[in-house]
């Protein structure tokens, strides 16, 4: 069989060398059947690429060649991606994508049209990069009801988080860093934002829960608000910020999702993931906890989850219903703001003694926080654990304070 790679970004040649470097050692590992790299398709010129025999700039040199079972999108984006996969799967084609944003908004067009067309439409790359997190939930944990997760999903977000830490770097220049060597988004303002993270959780969500939760219901904030204050404060207890994509089941059946920065205690083994790794922490009903661990983001790691999709087309060309989830289903997430939670709060008081005592007054198991070199006015303090949106109200509602900073803290 022969496989058709669209898009030869840093993924895409990734996966183009892996094709072509072990061809033998992957035919062996689908029973003899031969794997070879048939078109590569860019706008770009790659007349001076080691693809640059099977490279094409037309899209129905793929499409209408019998001989290619197998589409890979590493395109990104939605727009031809989409039209492009659909088209692929409509022609009796398998599709491989690590488009998350394609998987998160179109993922039901996709399947159903995978279904329809009995073909294989799969997307381990698209979470975590070359972590085998989509097969775990769909395969390695069938037996469970996954009841929640929550994981470092952005490897560019938490390499600019572990640079300001260790290396008191500035915040743009770890973002450059992390743009120079291929983690970042083509627009980088989706790792900061969060957005990047919520399509992996809007994934994770529905793989783990088997239905399809869109990523604008996820509610969403990004690292561009955390200051080094926060991170010395932090440090005081123990703890580190990170960004963090969560998802539960609750007992009535509903769904609690967020993408947000949370102060993780040293404790929890997914405080020491550092630099472009990513770490995912699954609970299941059978298996307890879970955690998976690996590069997030990168050619080689992402490519290596995008080849073995490929493998497992070649194996089982057929549409697999394990691996999808259903449609939508009206009312399924409740809002983030109901949940129980406790927040960690900076600001500045105008008169620190009536804002200290009506922290004490107001929120039942206050622990205030100190940092070296504080300003006099500046208050800092974990609230106890109440409904977020009943934190919320009464920070606001504090006499003689204004909040600079509110994270939340994952226990
Ligand atoms: N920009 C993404 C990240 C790439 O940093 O995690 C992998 O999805």
């Amino acid at each position: 069989m022969k496989a058709a790679v669209m898009g030869y970004g840093t993924v895409g040649r990734g996966v183009c060398e892996i094709l072509t470097e072990k061809n033998g050692s992957l035919s062996a590992k689908c029973a003899g059947r031969e794997i070879t790299l048939g078109r590569v398709l860019d706008i770009r010129d790659l007349s001076d690429t080691p693809v640059k025999a099977v490279w094409t700039t037309q899209f129905e040199e793929i499409v209408n060649d019998p001989e290619i079972g197998v589409v890979v999108e590493t395109m990104g984006g939605t727009h031809p991606a989409f039209e492009f996969c659909m088209r692929s799967l409509q022609a009796g084609k398998s599709v491989v994508t690590s488009n998350k944003q394609l998987v998160a908004e179109k993922g039901e067009a996709l399947f159903a049209a995978a279904r329809e067309n009995n073909v294989g439409f799969r997307f381990g790359a698209a979470v975590c990069g070359g972590i085998p997190v989509i097969r775990t939930m769909f395969y390695g944990l069938a037996a469970n009801e996954i009841l929640s997760f929550s994981g470092i999903l952005n490897g560019t977000t938490n390499f600019i988080l572990t640079k300001m830490i260790k290396e008191k770097t500035s915040f743009a220049a770890a973002l450059r860093e992390a743009q120079e060597k291929g983690y970042a988004e083509r627009d980088p303002a989706a790792d900061i934002e969060g957005t990047d993270a919520c399509r992996k959780t809007a994934i994770l969500a529905s793989a783990a829960f088997g239905t399809h939760i869109p990523a604008e219901e996820i509610h969403t904030e990004g690292i561009t608000a955390i200051t080094s204050e926060d991170v010395s404060y932090a440090a005081g207890v123990g703890s580190k910020i990170k960004l963090l994509g969560r998802a539960k089941r609750l007992e009535n059946g509903k769904i609690y999702a967020l993408v947000s920065p949370a102060i993780v205690p040293d404790t929890e083994l997914i405080s020491g993931v550092e630099g472009v790794y990513n770490a995912l922490c699954i609970h299941g009903d059978k298996v307890g906890d879970i955690l998976l661990y690996g590069q997030g983001a990168g050619r080689e790691a992402t490519a290596s989850a995008v080849t073995a999709d490929v493998l497992d087309c070649v194996r089982n060309p057929g549409f697999d219903e394990t691996y999808s989830w259903k449609n939508r289903e009206e009312g399924r997430l409740i809002p983030y703001e109901d949940m129980t939670l406790r927040l960690y709060v900076r600001g500045y008081a105008s008169d620190v003694k009536t804002a200290v005592s009506g922290i004490r007054e107001t929120f039942d198991g206050a622990v205030l926080l100190e940092r070296e070199n504080a300003p006099e006015n500046e208050i800092a303090f974990f609230t106890g654990a109440a409904k977020e949106r009943d934190l919320r109200e009464n920070i606001s509602a504090l006499r003689c304070f204004a909040a600079a900073s509110v994270i939340r803290v994952e226990e």
